[in-house]
Formats: C-alpha cells, structure tokens, sequence
C-alpha cells in the first residue's frame, strides 16, 4: 500500500511551500500572482506562445539540478512537487543592484514596455546559467519563446551575449547555492504518493510509474498530465473541466533514454529538450525539426509520450517516428502491450488505448545503414509555430532502385498518416525525378486535407508534393547542384 501525502510541497524563490487545498486546474501563473502576489510574470497569451510568464523550474535529476523556463500560464502547480520555482522577483530586491542579466538588458535598450521584459530575463538567466558566454545561435534559440513587439531583437540578444560582462555566474545565488539548494529539495521528497482533493477536484501526484498504473486502472477518466504544454490550453482557453488530474511529468521511472545499436527508447515523460541531444546524434535528421518544437519553454515541459499520447494530427513528432518505424509501449496495471506508432492513431481524438491505458515509453529503431531519411516542418513563421503540415520521407534505394519507401505526414488528414498509395507508387521503381512526378498524383489518394487558419487544403497538398520533390532533390545532391548553378 503506498503510502500518502496530502500537501504539494515546492521551494518557491527561498521559501519552501506546502498547500493542503490547490484546485487541480490552478495554473502556476495564478498561484504566483493571485495567491501570493508575486506578479512580475505577466499574462499575455495563456496559452505558451508569448513568454511573458516565464519562470524558471529546477528539479533533481540523477543527482543533479538543473533550471529550465518554462511557461507558468500552462504549467500547473500540481506538477511542482518537489521543485524549486524561480521567479523575476528573485533576481533583485527593490532597493538592490541589479542582477547581471537586468543590467545586459538595461546596458544594451533590451527593454521598452516592460510586460514582456520581466519573461525575456528570465529567459535569458537559464540561458546564461549553462552557457556564459552565449553565441548567437543559442540566444536565438533561448529567445525562441519570448515575443518582443517593441524594440526587435537585435538589443535583447546583444544583452544575451554581455550578460557576464556585468557579473560572474559563479558568484549568482542559483548557482552558488546549488548544493544547498539540492539538499532542501531531496529533503522535500519522501516517496509519498501526493493526494489532495475530492472527486473530479482530485489532484494526484503518483509516488512511481506501479502506482500511476494502479491509481489509473482505478480511475480511468482521470486526466494524465506530463508537460501540460497541451492539456494546458483545454483548461486557459477552453475552460475545460479535466479533473480528477493525475500529474506524470516527473515521475522517475520514465525519465530513462536509452541507446542502443537497435534503437532508442525514451521514456514517457523524457521532455524534447533532455531527449535532444541523444536524438539528434542518431537522428541527426532530425535536429532542424527539435528546435523547431514550440519555444524553448515548451521543449523543457513537454514530452515525447505525450505529444504521442494525446493523438494530435500535428503532433510534431509523429511524422518522424512513423517513418523511422517506431513502437510504444502501453501499460495497464501490470500487463504492457506494444504497439506500432502507426497504427496507434485510429481517428481524430481515437488512439489504440484502453481505459486506465497509458504510454509508458516510446521506442525509435536505428536508422538503417544506407537508407535516406528527412524530416519536414511547414509553418507560417519559422519559430515557435504549429505545423500546417510536416512530413517525414525514409527510402531504400538499392542500385539506383526503391527497394521500400515509408512516408508519412501530419496536418494531412485526420491523424498522422503514412501515404501508402504514393509508397507504392515508388518501391521498384527508378529513384529518378521520372518516378517523382510520376508518383505526385498519389498523395491525392492518400491524403484530403481540410483547409483551416493554418494553410488551404489545396497548398497543403501541394506542400507535401513538393516536399517529395525536395527529399529527393536533396537525396542525390541535385538540390545541392541546384543552389551552385543559381549562385
Ligand atoms: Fe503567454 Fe504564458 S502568458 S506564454
Ligand atoms: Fe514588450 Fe518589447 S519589451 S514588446
């Protein structure tokens, strides 16, 4: 019988938090603003997109703690258990200096309005905690989440890069009190399953990945959350009622990624940026696609599991994992089951999970030697933007000829869905632009697209065709060629 906790317990800034009533739904931004008063985050957007919220998280992992940001209008704080939350107001009392970051900010115009001001630095302190000395790419990157309307960019991330010309991060208080600061946290962490609440009230932070599966075969309407980077949005804009809430994201035992020369298997609440830098070095394929997932504060809460779990037909992963022939096990109480990611996807908002069902990992197989692979984002902005469509190619070709070809493609139909016909319409053929164009009609078969604010139904066809037509163009270095000739 596992033991239970009925208080959610968190260090927030110095002070450690323990809440006995927190409404299942209670976003983080709410709690900090509206119960405590903390109210340098901002709302702008409730819905992940603008960064104004940004808050700094830092939890233990494998012994080590890290600070990721992370949007607090979609985080819920019954996912904080055991973590240590940073806000603006712990960079600098009223009457004091200037932290590093705000003084970069200051020193460069990084600043004008002031509402997005206070989700830029923090954005920029997790920035300057791992890297010091940050270059242009990684301030792009740890931007990617923080829209400025005011003054561009240009000021923001000359501030990103002088940040240590204003102070050492040596000498800042996260990272000077770090083993402190992880021995409060161990101390927080009992191994308590966390209940709290009643009926569809109850919030329910499960002690292990036994008694997640336990608790949900028990509950099975019950409403997993991981990162929240989604199933935050049913709740700020669609005034969903999903409780009772069973929070996974930081359950231990699926935080495992592990590599092998068959595959990869990465547990459900492995989030996109831990899964990163294993996926991108044996994916390398795949790296363009990675950065591109929402912003940096969506990477650092979301999850793979989840992204597959919740069956979005623009999940950006998916495409890619169909192509590369992924399986994910699904568990329910004791028993598992595996299934091909393919096949996962039945229909809009129907996935192959029974009730009290859940994702428990996801496996990726190795890349054959010799097999071509890519992967394609289609959005109207290049950064921080849903996909009208993306698209992920992997072919065979054994002496100039398809001998298998797997593509598949989110934003198409109703799930992310292979295009058996235009598959078809290449395997035994020459790998030629004759065979191309020639298979161009099939993605009609396969795919009716919908038109929607994202993109019309005839470019979204029109988009995968071409598509097509780049994969192999890039394939056998014509699209390089190309590009020479032009320049
Ligand atoms: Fe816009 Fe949170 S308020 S990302
Ligand atoms: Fe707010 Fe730029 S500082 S819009």
């Amino acid at each position: 019988m596992t033991e239970t906790r009925n208080a959610l317990r968190f260090l927030l800034n110095d002070a450690e938090v323990a809440l006995d009533e927190v409404p299942a739904t209670q976003t983080l931004l709410d709690f900090l603003r509206l119960e405590r008063r903390l109210t340098g985050s901002k709302e702008g957007c409730a819905e992940g997109d603008c960064g104004a919220c940004t808050v700094l998280v830092g939890r233990l992992r494998g012994g080590e703690l890290a600070y990721e940001s992370i949007n607090a209008c979609i985080c819920f704080t019954g996912s904080l258990d055991g973590a240590h939350v940073v806000t603006i107001e712990h960079l600098s009392r009223a009457d004091g200096p200037l932290h590093p970051v705000q003084a970069a900010m200051v020193a460069e115009h990084g600043s004008q309005c002031g509402f997005c001001t206070p989700g830029i630095v923090m954005s920029l302190y997790s920035l300057w905690m791992r890297e010091a000395q940050p270059g242009q790419l990684s301030a792009e990157l740890a931007l990617q989440g923080n829209l400025c309307r005011c003054t561009g960019y240009a000021p923001i991330i000359r501030a990103a890069k002088s940040i240590s010309s204003h102070g050492s991060v040596v000498e800042d208080p996260l990272v000077k009190h770090r083993e402190a600061t992880k021995a409060r946290l161990r101390a927080l962490r009992d191994g308590k399953r966390v209940e709290i609440g009643t009926g569809k009230g109850r919030l329910i932070v499960p002690a292990s990945v036994d008694d997640l599966a336990e608790i949900y075969a028990a509950e099975p309407t019950a409403t997993l959350v991981s990162g929240a980077t989604d199933v935050g949005l049913w709740v700020t804009k669609f005034m969903r009622d999903i409780g009772p809430v069973i929070f996974i994201g930081d359950l231990k035992d699926t935080q495992s990624i592990s590599d092998s020369a068959e595959g990869m298997t990465l547990g459900a609440g492995v989030t996109y940026t831990r899964a990163r830098a294993a996926m991108v070095q044996k994916y390398p394929q795949l790296t363009e696609l990675w950065d591109r997932i929402g912003g940096e504060q969506v990477r650092n809460a979301g999850t793979v599991g989840g992204n597959i779990a919740n069956g979005s037909p623009i999940g950006d992963t998916p495409p890619p994992l169909i192509a590369l022939g992924a399986s994910v096990t699904l568990r329910k109480g004791k028993s598992r089951r595996v299934v091909k990611l393919e096949e996962y996807f039945i229909a809009y908002g129907k996935q192959d999970r029974q009730p009290g069902e859940f994702v428990e990992s996801v496996f990726i197989p190795a890349l054959p030697a010799g097999d071509q692979f890519a992967c394609y984002k289609i959005t109207k902005r290049r950064d921080e933007d849903i996909s009208a469509l993306c698209g992920a190619f992997r072919v065979t070709v054994a002496e100039g000829v398809v001998k298998a070809a797997v593509i598949a493609f989110g934003g198409m139909a109703a799930t992310p869905k292979r295009a058996k016909a235009v598959e078809t319409a290449l395997v035994g053929k020459p790998w030629t632009t004759e065979t191309i164009e020639a298979a161009l009609p099939a993605f009609g078969i396969d795919y009716q697209p919908i038109s929607d604010m994202r993109a019309s139904a005839e470019y979204r066809l029109l988009a995968a065709q071409n598509l097509l037509r780049r994969f192999h163009l890039e394939g056998t270095g014509a699209a390089v060629r190309l590009v020479r000739e032009v320049a």
